[in-house]
């Protein structure tokens, strides 16, 4: 027997506002079409009063999940069945599953970056020193603690902002936090192993804007991560590889959360350079 046409494609999306220009959809269906799965990435404009609607129009038509972005990942959580653990303590959600016909939030944003570190250092018992304390940084601070860092200075404009999150860490996960107020320009302390810009100094269009700290702190030995993904080349990334620190962009981070949602959704397990490729490519190739 013949095997039936098939013209229904399984669906996954990213909402958000403002998400025109999140590139995440290239990277997926690279990946889809690379592994050979019929489904497809909506990138889907949802105003905050319409985020209800759209979780029940994702249910309604069967969607296999979902990301959100700015500024639904709080939101999202009083629209679905459950929480898995990293996105129960972080209180946000990035990634939407569908499992058993629940709507299941997880938060990938944290274990995208721990991956794309683990490919340079060993988080293990080392001293991490963070600017922000964003929706990024909450998630970048609790996976690194739960992947063995021991100790995590977070560095903030908004002073409650940076507490509230030094206090989670302190409170939630293996790791001693402590919050240094951004006042000024700031030396990266001895003995730190890692630097993580999780502010979104940098972000295109304001591509010159520099963090405010002394480069000559830094070492050669420290590894240092930004997760600006646009332009992947921030003035950070640039400033840390010039003086022979080991660098990542924020390309390995959004490549890694996309590689474990597909995971997640699909049971496949993605080739990441498909998806670092296409984002390339987007990008102009300039990494
Ligand atoms: N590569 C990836 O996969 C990935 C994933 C998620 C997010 N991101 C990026 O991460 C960045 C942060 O996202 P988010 O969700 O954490 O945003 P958010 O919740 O709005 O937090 C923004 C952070 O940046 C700080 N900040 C912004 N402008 C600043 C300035 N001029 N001076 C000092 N601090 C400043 C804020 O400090 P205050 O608290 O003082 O306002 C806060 O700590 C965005 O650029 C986003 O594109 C990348």
């Amino acid at each position: 027997m013949p095997t039936p046409l098939n013209f229904k494609q399984e669906l996954t999306a990213c909402f958000g506002q403002p998400v025109a220009e999140n590139p995440t959809q290239v990277m997926m269906e690279a990946a889809y079409r690379h592994h050979g799965l019929d489904w497809r990435y909506l990138t889907i404009e949802v105003a905050p009063d319409h985020l209800g609607a759209a979780v029940a129009g994702a249910r309604a038509m069967g969607f296999r999940g979902f990301n959100c972005t700015i500024p639904h990942k709080v939101a999202v959580i009083a629209h679905l069945d459950g929480l898995g653990e990293s996105a129960k303590v972080m209180g946000a959600v990035n990634c939407v599953v569908r499992r058993n016909e629940q709507l299941i939030g997880e938060n990938t944003d944290g274990k995208g970056f721990v991956k794309s570190l683990k490919e340079l250092i060993d988080p293990t018992g080392k001293r991490v020193l963070m600017f922000g304390a964003g929706g990024a940084a909450r998630a970048i601070g609790v996976e690194v603690a739960l992947a063995g860092a021991t100790h995590i200075t977070v560095v903030n404009r908004s002073q409650p902002r940076g507490e509230e999150l030094a206090a989670l860490l302190n409170d939630k996960v293996p790791a001693e936090a402590v919050f240094v107020p951004w006042s000024g320009p700031l030396d990266i302390p001895e003995g730190t192993d890692i630097v993580i810009n999780a502010t979104s100094i940098g972000l295109f269009p304001d591509v010159d804007a520099e963090l405010e700290f002394n480069v000559d702190s830094l070492q050669s030995h420290m590894v240092v991560a930004d997760v600006i993904p646009n332009p992947p080349r921030t003035r950070l990334v640039d400033a840390a590889a010039r003086r022979g620190c080991r660098v990542i962009d924020g390309l390995g981070m959004l490549v890694n959360q996309g590689v474990i949602g597909i995971q997640f959704w699909t049971g496949v397990d993605p080739d990441p350079g498909v998806m670092r490729r296409a984002l390339e490519d987007v990008f102009g190739a300039a990494t």
